[in-house]
């Protein structure tokens, strides 16, 4: 056939059509937005909104078997879904289950032909002969009279039913006739988008503010009431700098005669952002960085996680210090593996061995011991027992079967009944901490009625675990052979084994740092040359793509950055190796130098010029521009000569989602960030030189900037003020650290000052690039007084917002 005797039209409609097909894998796509009344949705098929943003049909969450009826993002490479349909009612064959107009309802049939899900309106004959479900490029899925598409009233959407997401454009509602608010409510688990525990909603006492309920009835975070003045929530104070440049996003309020809402939007009409209530209680806002191809977390409340209400579950406690949140007190252990291991903890613990209080026949008490647990926060719900010491208090705790735990503080006692919730484990520098004693069973580990028992278990499992051991060496051996092959002779990098790595660092022994990332240990190579080794925690990333981006940070080679010598990645772990950097952080050296040498003013200057340097060499000179999103002293390691290093550059591609997770939830960390990680806009080099801006004033006052300045301006976080100083050009000395005595050039500290004062501009345009900054304090610029950053200027003028906790 030739291709003149085939009409063109059809023939670009059936190329066009093929492109879209071809463009998504997984699904056939029909190509259209709409469900007729005579057409139906079954197995691979999908409809997808006008302008392609939007596609709807049946998904399969992560390794669940179920499938559900749900939107999400066409052009979203990582598969999204922000509506759910049929939350607690799954299918199972797509290819026998249709979604499908019936008797003026969408209405979704299972493989029985039994109606499971339905839109459940009803609208009169005269329309639902002609009824269409159409998703529209908001993502709202709209049922409407599809003979009369532009002025048919809407019989049903979507937005008015919300599973996780708030998509903007959507309104949050409050019915003013009911006393109802309308709940975002959080998946229960990565692959079950059942109702869980966390939700969302305006707070029915309060309605011009938002809150984040545990179990439909414990409210745990506020947002503080909506101001319209500063289009903002009093406790938010983020917004703030949003809304005050009119430059990501428009959220307002409205209250009307029947019903009160929030409603937001993005100005810029591609920008891919939602907020969301997570599994983990969290509510975040994210948006899609298109050129990492990854989320990213922009916002997150409560900001700690600890501060999510019975996150851990019962028995489970919490702690900020760890990347895994959640822990089962001893003597207890995950209710569901499953979900522990996805981060879900919300089911809690339970005991490995019953209390023996509640057998029969057991004399009260004496079956049952307590341990004791230091430093922590106590559970909520505490009962004040009259008990005149420790002794008594306890006591009290063992003769009633159901107290769980005890303690005695303040010559106070207090029980607690039934399940622990809201305990939280605290590091060893927090002094706030208490000692709680946990009822366990006396027998639970070491009993000697079972000891043959446990000799006979023990070589049992001994056997077992030489045997394993033996496999795993042969595997191991096998695995080492094909990861080190090819890796050498290809540049300088170096697969390293497990095992190899375990006899550097002295098996782990000698540990010199801690970070959001994991831990760091000290190790000599084979060669006698020291290395830092970097034990990565919380990453689930494949070996490929973690390859791939491994070997883009070891082409990396400047004196300003440090050096990546290899890695090792053996399942679960995944390690870096990086050169060792004697001197450690500058952190170490500008605030925790309280009994040696302060740096002094040179060489402070000397690491400013080397850091921008490195930190400009990531920007421009590497083949994709590499953003560090870290910068801090932390990040800034020291060699013998003091030249100034920059490390963990890289690691935002290579963690992905966990390392935004970490930048949102680590202490101190937000005091680098720049204003667009909270406000919604792509992340840019920009955003560098922000962080950058924070530290140089660090690096002149060597103090931490949310430390609270020793002035009269009473507390003032420190770069208002230090803002403050330079845009009204007052002698910047007062800025230096005291303890170097105004031993400073002049100049320089001018010069870094005002440096630092454009880095931290509200809008990245403002900003210098690295590259200038480098060329300024090289000296070959001159630089202007910049103008007051007006984000920082706002909270000038708001004591409240305390920056000294990590917000
Ligand atoms: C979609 O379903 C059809 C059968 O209904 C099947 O032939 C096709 O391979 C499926 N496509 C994909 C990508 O699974
Ligand atoms: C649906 O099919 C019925 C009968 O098959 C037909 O009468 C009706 O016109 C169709 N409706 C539409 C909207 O195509
Ligand atoms: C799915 O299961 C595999 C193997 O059990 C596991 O490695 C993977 O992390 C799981 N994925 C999700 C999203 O749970
Ligand atoms: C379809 O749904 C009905 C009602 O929920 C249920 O009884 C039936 O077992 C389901 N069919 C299948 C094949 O799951
Ligand atoms: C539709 O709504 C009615 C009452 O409003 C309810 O009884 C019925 O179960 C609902 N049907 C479905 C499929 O949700
Ligand atoms: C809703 O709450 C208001 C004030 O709290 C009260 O006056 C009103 O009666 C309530 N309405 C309903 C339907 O509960
Ligand atoms: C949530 O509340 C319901 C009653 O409203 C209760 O039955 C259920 O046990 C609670 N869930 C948890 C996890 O405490
Ligand atoms: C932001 O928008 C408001 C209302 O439209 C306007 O009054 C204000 O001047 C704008 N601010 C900026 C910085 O553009
Ligand atoms: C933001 O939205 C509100 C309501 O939709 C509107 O009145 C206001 O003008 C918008 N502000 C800007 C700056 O677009
Ligand atoms: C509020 O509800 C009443 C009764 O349903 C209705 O008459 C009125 O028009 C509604 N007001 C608005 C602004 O929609
Ligand atoms: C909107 O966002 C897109 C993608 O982030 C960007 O390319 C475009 O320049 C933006 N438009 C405006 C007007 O800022
Ligand atoms: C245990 O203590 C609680 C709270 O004081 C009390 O309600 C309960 O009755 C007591 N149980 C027993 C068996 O004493």
């Amino acid at each position: 056939m030739k291709i003149g005797n085939i009409n063109p039209r059809w023939f670009m409609f059936s190329v066009l059509f093929l492109f879209m097909c071809l463009s998504h894998e997984s699904h056939v796509c029909f190509a259209v937005d709409t469900i007729s009344t005579n057409q139906s949705l079954s197995g691979n098929q999908t409809i997808v909104s006008a302008g392609g943003v939007f596609e709807l049909g049946f998904f399969r969450p992560g390794n669940s078997s179920n499938y559900y009826i749900g939107t999400w993002y066409k052009k979203v490479s990582r598969f999204t879904p922000v509506w759910v349909a049929n939350r607690e009612k799954p299918v199972h064959d797509i290819y026998s289950s249709v979604l499908k107009i019936y008797d003026g309802n969408l209405v979704l049939f299972n493989e029985s032909r039994v109606p499971i899900w339905s839109t459940n309106v009803s609208s009169g004959p005269a329309i639902s002969s002609s009824v269409v479900a159409v998703l529209l490029d908001d993502g709202n899925l709209v049922l409407r009279d599809g003979l009369n598409s532009i002025s048919s009233t809407i019989l049903w959407q979507s937005f008015d039913h919300p599973t996780d997401t708030w998509l903007p454009g959507s309104k949050l509602r409050f019915n003013k006739r009911t006393n109802q608010s309308q709940r975002i409510i959080s998946w229960r688990s990565h692959d079950d988008p059942a109702p869980g525990l966390f939700s969302f909603e305006i707070d029915p006492a309060e309605t011009n503010q938002v809150s984040l309920v545990w179990n439909r009835s414990q409210f745990y975070w506020f947002s503080g009431a909506w101001d319209p003045q500063t289009m903002s929530f009093s406790l938010v104070p983020e917004m703030r700098m949003a809304s005050l440049s009119n430059s990501t996003y428009n959220f307002s309020y409205f209250s009307e005669e029947n019903e009160s809402y929030f409603l937001y939007y993005f100005y810029n009409s591609s920008t891919t952002a939602k907020l969301f209530m997570d599994v983990s209680g969290q509510l975040q806002q994210m948006s899609w960085l298109e050129d990492m191809e990854q989320w990213m977390v922009q916002f997150s409340q409560p900001r700690q996680q600890c501060g999510v209400y019975a996150l851990c579950g019962a028995f489970g406690s919490c702690n900020e210090i760890s990347l895994s949140f959640c822990n089962c007190l001893t003597g207890f252990q995950p209710a569901s593996q499953q979900n522990w291991n996805q981060q879900v903890y919300s089911d809690g613990c339970v005991r490995k061995t019953k209390l023996r209080c509640s057998d029969a026949g057991v004399d009260v008490g004496t079956g049952d011991r307590f341990l004791e647990s230091r430093n922590t926060i106590f559970p909520t719900h505490p009962q004040n027992m009259m008990a005149v010491s420790s002794l008594e208090c306890k006591s009290t705790c063992l003769k009633n079967c159901s107290c769980t735990a005890y303690a005695f503080e303040n010559n106070q006692c207090s029980i607690w009944i039934g399940d622990l919730l809201n305990l939280q484990q605290l590091g060893q520098d927090d002094t706030i901490g208490k000692v709680l004693y946990i009822k366990l069973t006396a027998d639970s580990e070491s009993s000697s009625k079972n000891k043959k028992k446990v000799i006979v278990i023990a070589i049992a499992v001994s056997t077992g675990l030489l045997l394993l051991g033996l496999m795993m060496f042969i595997i191991m051996k096998l695995r080492r052979r094909t990861i080190i092959g090819p890796e050498l002779g290809k540049g300088s990098l170096v697969a390293f084994g497990y095992k190899d790595l375990q006899k550097t660092t002295k098996n782990f022994s000698e540990k010199i740092g801690k970070g959001g990332f994991g831990s760091v240990f000290k190790g000599t190579l084979p060669d006698r040359s020291v290395v830092a080794v970097k034990k990565l925690e919380g990453i689930n990333q494949g070996e490929k793509q973690f390859r791939t981006e491994v070997r883009t940070i070891g082409k990396i080679n400047h004196v300003n950055l440090v050096r990546l010598r290899g890695f090792c990645y053996e399942g679960s772990r995944k390690l870096l190796v990086y050169d060792f950097m004697p001197k450690g952080s500058l952190d170490r050296h500008l605030f925790r130098a309280k009994d040696s040498e302060p740096l002094d003013w040179k060489t402070r200057y000397q690491i400013a010029l080397g850091a921008a340097r490195g930190l400009a060499y990531l920007h421009d000179n590497c083949v994709d521009s590499i953003i560090h999103c870290d910068i801090k002293p932390e990040n800034i390691l020291l060699d013998v000569d003091n030249c100034p290093k920059l490390s963990d550059f890289g690691l935002a591609k290579l963690l992905g989602r966990e390392f935004s997770r970490v930048l949102t939830t680590m202490r101190g960390t937000v005091g680098y960030l720049a204003p667009e990680w909270i406000s919604g806009v792509a992340i840019t080099p920009k955003a560098d030189v922000y962080s950058f801006g924070m530290m140089l004033l660090e690096l002149v006052s060597g103090k931490r900037n949310f430390e609270p300045t020793n002035d009269k301006e009473g507390g003032t976080f420190f770069p208002v003020w230090a803002a403050r100083q330079v845009t009204e050009g007052v002698c910047v000395l007062k800025l230096l650290d005291s303890r170097l005595n105004g031993n400073a050039d002049l100049e320089e500290v001018s010069r870094i000052c005002k440096v630092a004062c454009w880095c931290i501009q509200d809008n990245e345009i403002h900003r210098p690039s690295m590259s200038q900054v480098v060329q300024i304090l090289e000296g070959f610029f001159d630089v202007s007084l910049p103008p007051m950053p007006r984000f920082l200027g706002e909270i000038i003028n708001d004591r409240s917002t305390d920056f000294s906790s990590p917000i």
